[in-house]
């Protein structure tokens, strides 16, 4: 399935693929082109040194969300682009986006949803909200992606424990170790082999 993830900021999640694609744990899977939403994030660095090829389209220099959208269906439709992976992407897509990849985009989120998401809730901030509240499990999620901020059909969930004396730091950190990392690659693996029988 000729894939396409879209990034913004370090790639870690993007390195969880490459690595596993490396691996050859994820053979129903092509990491074909990465789409940055942010000039010179260092995940264009990744794509680069992994032989994937890379756009940067950021929202900026569209006039408004429905051209930004039609840019970005446009780039991954020139590519037969058939499945969209959300590795921290951090651009707002809208409707035309959604409705042309619909059901074949999935986001990875640093909680275990209906928890510390939705709009306003990513990066240090989940995990800044899950301290303050408490919990003694945290997690990441994979879902599909839908009009609204992580909302969509839950595809898989790990949960990671809080330890005593953690940061938000520290507890993002486990939280990309034990969860994300793992999470992403397979999961995407398990819908590619589904979706190319
Ligand atoms: C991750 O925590 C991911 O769950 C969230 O944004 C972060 C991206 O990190 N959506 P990276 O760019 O993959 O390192």
């Amino acid at each position: 399935m000729r894939t396409a993830v879209l990034v913004s900021g370090g790639g870690t999640n993007l390195q969880a693929l490459i690595d596993a694609k490396e691996r050859g744990e994820m053979p129903h899977v092509g990491l074909s082109l990465v789409v940055s939403g942010t000039p010179g994030a260092y995940a264009l660095a990744r794509a680069a040194r992994a032989g994937i090829p890379s756009v940067t389209a950021a929202r900026r220099g569209y006039p408004d969300q429905a051209a930004y959208d039609r840019a970005l269906v446009e780039i991954l439709r020139a590519r037969d682009i058939e499945c969209v992976v959300l590795a921290g992407f951090l651009t707002i897509l809208g409707e035309g986006f959604i409705s042309a990849y619909r059901g074949r985009i999935l986001n990875i989120h640093p909680s275990l949803i209906p928890a510390f998401c939705g709009k306003g809730m990513y990066g240090l901030k989940v995990h800044e909200a899950a301290l303050a509240r408490g919990v003694k499990l945290a997690g990441a999620t994979v879902h599909l992606a839908d009009e609204t901020p992580d909302g969509g059909e839950i595809l898989a969930q790990k949960a990671v424990e809080v330890l005593d004396g953690d940061t938000p730091e520290t507890l993002q950190r486990r939280v990309m170790e034990q969860a994300e990392w793992v999470l992403l690659p397979r999961t995407l693996e398990q819908l590619c082999e589904r979706w190319s029988q």
